[in-house]
């Protein structure tokens, strides 16, 4: 096969930033994307209706000439969210999922939640409307091993929110586990689980082994190949409550190259190449629409998109590395020759 048409795919998890990174890393999603989640942590974090509004009107105004791209907002979650903000919000169509980060789990999170009997009320909130919540799946324990974290978060934290939630719909976002394709397979309709593009190519030796390697560092960080492979099953696989999330996030070279550097893979602008290689390697190509265009809008309540995309095979053609007003931000490196564009 040289030729591929799908519908248009969506990004169903990507942080876009704000100021000058936003308008640097914009284009290079809505050239193939046509609606995105957006992860509200910004600093300060996308708290309320207003703070969505207003986010939501800066990437709109930052959108290239002619580009057809829905943003799709988030609210960050907090122990002081109030549940009939977030009730507005959704109501009005500016929200389509409140986004949960454990605090101090990643990039910005310090104002996430710490004890979850608090946020409980949004969550039954949530659940009565059909509101969805985006859940970082890690525990933070400094006592629980990195690599640990997402498993002993499904047992401890996120299994018992959803039992005392009935109905609350979840999607477990970038899943780097076989625990969590285990877990996700094994629930009702109400759950569904995200992969990013480069969980599907890298496992924790691309990171460590022969050198640190920080342009592969991101969090939930990469797991064993064990844990790859079952990914790239579950992504490939057919099942339809595995869709894409990239969890694009790009951070300047600056940023990643510290002593302690920052988590983010910036996958935007060869995700659709990549992912058309990994379903190749599967030979799934026929699967590809389903995770990238299909199964994310059926999950969401949304119709998929009208338009189409063309894929050749044919070498794709992108920066190594973009500019930005505040310094190079690199482009992920799935580390083999793309033989997949997009036209
Ligand atoms: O690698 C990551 N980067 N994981 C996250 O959860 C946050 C993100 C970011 O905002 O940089
Ligand atoms: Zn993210």
């Amino acid at each position: 096969m040289s030729e591929l048409t799908l519908r248009r795919p969506d990004d169903w998890h990507l942080h876009l930033r704000d100021g000058a990174m936003l308008e640097a890393v914009l284009p290079w999603t809505t050239r193939h994307f046509a609606r995105a989640i957006i992860m509200p942590n910004l600093v300060p974090p996308v708290v309320t209706k207003l703070d969505a509004e207003a986010y939501r009107d800066r990437i709109v105004a930052a959108l290239p000439d002619g580009a057809d791209f829905t943003p799709l907002m988030t609210l960050y979650l907090t122990e002081d969210t109030d549940p009939d903000d977030v009730a507005a919000a959704y109501a009005a169509g500016l929200v389509r999922a409140i986004k949960l980060y454990p605090a101090g789990a990643t990039t910005n999170s310090a104002s996430g939640v710490r004890n979850f009997d608090k946020v409980r009320p949004v969550l039954e909130r949530m659940a009565g409307i059909g509101l969805t919540l985006c859940v970082h799946g890690e525990v933070t324990d400094h006592d629980i091993d990195i690599f640990d974290r997402e498993a002993v978060f499904i047992e401890r934290v996120l299994d018992p929110i959803r039992r005392a939630t009935p109905g609350l719909r979840v999607v477990m976002e970038h899943i780097t586990t076989k625990d969590a394709v285990e877990y996700a397979r094994a629930q009702d309709d109400t759950l569904a689980a995200t992969i990013t593009t480069h969980h599907l190519v890298i496992n924790r030796n691309h990171i460590l082994a022969g050198g640190i390697r920080p342009h592969y560092y991101c969090l939930p960080v990469a797991k064993r190949e064990i844990h790859r492979l079952a990914l790239r099953a579950a992504a490939t696989g057919g099942d339809a409550r595995f869709f894409l999330g990239t969890d694009s996030a790009p951070h300047t070279d600056a940023n990643k190259l510290l002593p302690c550097g920052c988590a983010g893979c910036f996958t935007a602008p060869n995700t659709m190449s990549i992912l058309a290689h990994v379903f190749e390697d599967e030979t799934a190509l026929d699967r590809l629409e389903g995770f990238t265009s299909l199964n994310g809008p059926a999950f969401y309540g949304l119709p998929p998109n009208e338009d189409r995309i063309t894929l050749h095979k044919t070498p794709p053609s992108y920066p190594s590395r973009i500019d930005t007003a505040d310094g190079p931000v690199t482009v992920f490196d799935p580390g083999f020759p793309l033989q997949w564009s997009v036209s």
